[in-house]
C-alpha cells in the first residue's frame, strides 16, 4: 500500500521515515516535503493547502493512508475532505481539531471534563478585559488569542501593564488577525513543562512516552519563544505514576467529554502540561504530533506506526498490543538559521550531512531544507535540521547528538548547547 504524508517539517520527515519501515507500506510520498523526505521518501510538489490536488494525487497513486502532520490543514478540514471522497486519512476531523484551533473551545472541553487547567475568562471586547485586569487581585496573567497564531498568540505577562499591552495587541491591533476576535485571560502557572501525547480512536488511548520540548531560543531557557529548539524522551519529570494519573484525569476525560459533545477525536491528542506543585495542569491541547517531540518519540517507537494509524481509523486500537519502545533515551537538537525566531536568510548550502549520517545511533531529520536544481541541500526555513541520537543514558544520547551537530554547518548555523541538561541533572541526583 502507498502512504502520503502531508507537511514539510521535521515531524513529517520522521513520520515518513517511520512509516516507510512498515512491511505493509510499499511507497511513501510527502507533499510538499523537504530535502530529507526527498531522500527517505518521494516528494510531491503539492501544498498542504491544496486539498483538491492532494485528493486527486491520492486517488491516482493508490494511496491507502494519508497522514496529516501540521495543524493548519487539520483545522481546515483536510481529513473530512478526504473521507468525503472515500479516502483514508489519519488525524482528527475539522470539528475535533478545534481542540487546537480554538483555545476557547479547548477550555470549554477541559472545564466540562473537570480536567485540571489554569483558571480563565473569555473575552470578545478589549474594554471588558481591561476592567477585568484592573479589578483583579493578581498581577501575573497569560493572554491568549483564541485562534491559530503559529505559536505566537500567547503572551505571558508579569504585570498588569504587560497584560493591558497584550490585550491591546491581540484585540485592538489584531496582531494575529482573526485569531484575536476572541481571547482568554488566564492564571499564570509555574513549573516545568512536559508533552504527553496519546494516539486515540475516540475510545481507547495509547499514551506515548512523555517528552520535553525546549521552547526558548537560547541556553538556560532564555530568549524569545520558538517552535521548539530541541526535545528528549522519556522525560523523568513525568514518572509512571504521574503518567498514569494524566491518562486517567486528563486524557480519558477529555476524549469522553468530546464524545459526549458529538466530537469524536481520532488521531494524536497532545497535552501540553505544566507540572505545578499542585500537580499537572493542562496548558493547551494540540491535535497532532509535536514538532520536535515527534522526532525523538518515533526514533524510539518499535511498534509499526502504520498498523497503529490504520487501527485508529478503524476504531480498533483496543485490539492492539501495547506500544513497544527502545529502552534507550533519545535526544533531539534543532539546528537553526541565524536570526531565527526573527527574520533570517534562506538558501545557504549545508555541509557535513554525510559525515553526521555515518555516526552510529544518529539520525538527522530535515525541517527547513530543500534540494536545489543541482541536488545540493540548502536551508529553507528557520528550524533547519533535527539531529536525533539514541544513547545508553540521556547524557550519552546528548553527547552523540552534539557530536553529529558539530559535523554539520552552514553560514550562520546555530543550536542550543544545553538540550536535555535539566533531565541529566535531575537523573544524576538519584
Ligand atoms: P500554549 O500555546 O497555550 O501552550 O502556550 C504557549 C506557551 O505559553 C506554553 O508552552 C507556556 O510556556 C506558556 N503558557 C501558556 N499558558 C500558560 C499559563 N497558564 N501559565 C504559564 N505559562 C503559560
Ligand atoms: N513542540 C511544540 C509543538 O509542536 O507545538
Amino acid at each position: 500500500m502507498n502512504v502520503l504524508v502531508v507537511g514539510s517539517g521535521g515531524r513529517e520527515h520522521a513520520l515518513a521515515w517511520k512509516l516507510s519501515q512498515s512491511p505493509s507500506v510499499d511507497k511513501v510520498y510527502v507533499a510538499p516535503g523537504n530535502a530529507g523526505t526527498a531522500i527517505d521518501a518521494e516528494n510531491v510538489p503539492i501544498s498542504e493547502k491544496d486539498f483538491p490536488a492532494l485528493i486527486q494525487f491520492a486517488k491516482e497513486n493508490r494511496i491507502g493512508l494519508t497522514v496529516v502532520g501540521p495543524e493548519a490543514p487539520l483545522t481546515a478540514g483536510l481529513v473530512d475532505a478526504f473521507e468525503a471522497e472515500g479516502l483514508r486519512a489519519f488525524g482528527p476531523s475539522k470539528k475535533a481539531a478545534q481542540m487546537e484551533g480554538s483555545k476557547v473551545f479547548c477550555k470549554e472541553v477541559l472545564n466540562r471534563a473537570l480536567v485540571p487547567t489554569a483558571r480563565s475568562q473569555t473575552f470578545e471586547r478589549a474594554s471588558e478585559a481591561y476592567d477585568y485586569i484592573r479589578s483583579s487581585q493578581e498581577s501575573n496573567f497569560v493572554v491568549k488569542a483564541d485562534g491559530l497564531a503559529a505559536g505566537k498568540g500567547v503572551v505571558v505577562c508579569s504585570s498588569k501593564e504587560e497584560a493591558f499591552e497584550a490585550v491591546k495587541q491581540i484585540a485592538e491591533d489584531r496582531a494575529f488577525g482573526a485569531a484575536g476576535a476572541r481571547f482568554l485571560i488566564e492564571e499564570r502557572l509555574v513549573g516545568q513543562e512536559a508533552s504527553v501525547l496519546a494516539i486515540t480512536d475516540g475510545q481507547t488511548i495509547m499514551t506515548l512516552q512523555p517528552a520535553q520540548d525546549h521552547k526558548a531560543a537560547h541556553d538556560g531557557d532564555t530568549g524569545p519563544n520558538t517552535g521548539g529548539m530541541g526535545a528528549y524522551c522519556p522525560a523523568s519529570l513525568v514518572d509512571d505514576r504521574k503518567l498514569h494519573w494524566i491518562e486517567e484525569k486528563v486524557l480519558l476525560p477529555t476524549v469522553f467529554t468530546l464524545n459526549r459533545m458529538d466530537t469524536k477525536f481520532k488521531g494524536v491528542l497532545y497535552a501540553g502540561l505544566m507540572m505545578t506543585p499542585q500537580g499537572p495542569r493542562v496548558l493547551e491541547y494540540n491535535a497532532r504530533f509535536g514538532d520536535p517531540e515527534c522526532q525523538p518519540l518515533l526514533s524510539r517507537l518499535k511498534t509499526d506506526l502504520f498498523d497503529v494509524m490504520q487501527a485508529t481509523i478503524d476504531e480498533r486500537l483496543c485490539t492492539l498490543e501495547p506500544l513497544a519502545w527502545d529502552d534507550r533515551p533519545a535526544v533531539c537538537v534543532v539546528m537553526a538559521s541565524e536570526g531565527y525566531p526573527g527574520p533570517y536568510e534562506k538558501g545557504y548550502e549545508i555541509f557535513g550531512l554525510d559525515e553526521a549520517a555515518k555516526l552510529p545511533d544518529v539520525k538527522v531529520f530535515h525541517a527547513g531544507t530543500k534540494l536545489d536544481e543541482n541536488g545540493v541541500v540548502r536551508t529553507n526555513g528557520g528550524r533547519v535540521l533535527d539531529v536525533v541520537a539514541l544513547g545508553d543514558t540521556v547524557a550519552d544520547a546528548k553527547r552523540k547528538a552534539y557530536e553529529a551537530v558539530a559535523k554539520i554547518h552552514w553560514q550562520g548555523s546555530w543550536a542550543r548547547t544545553d538540550i536535555a541538561d535539566k533531565e541529566i541533572k535531575a537523573t544524576s541526583r538519584n
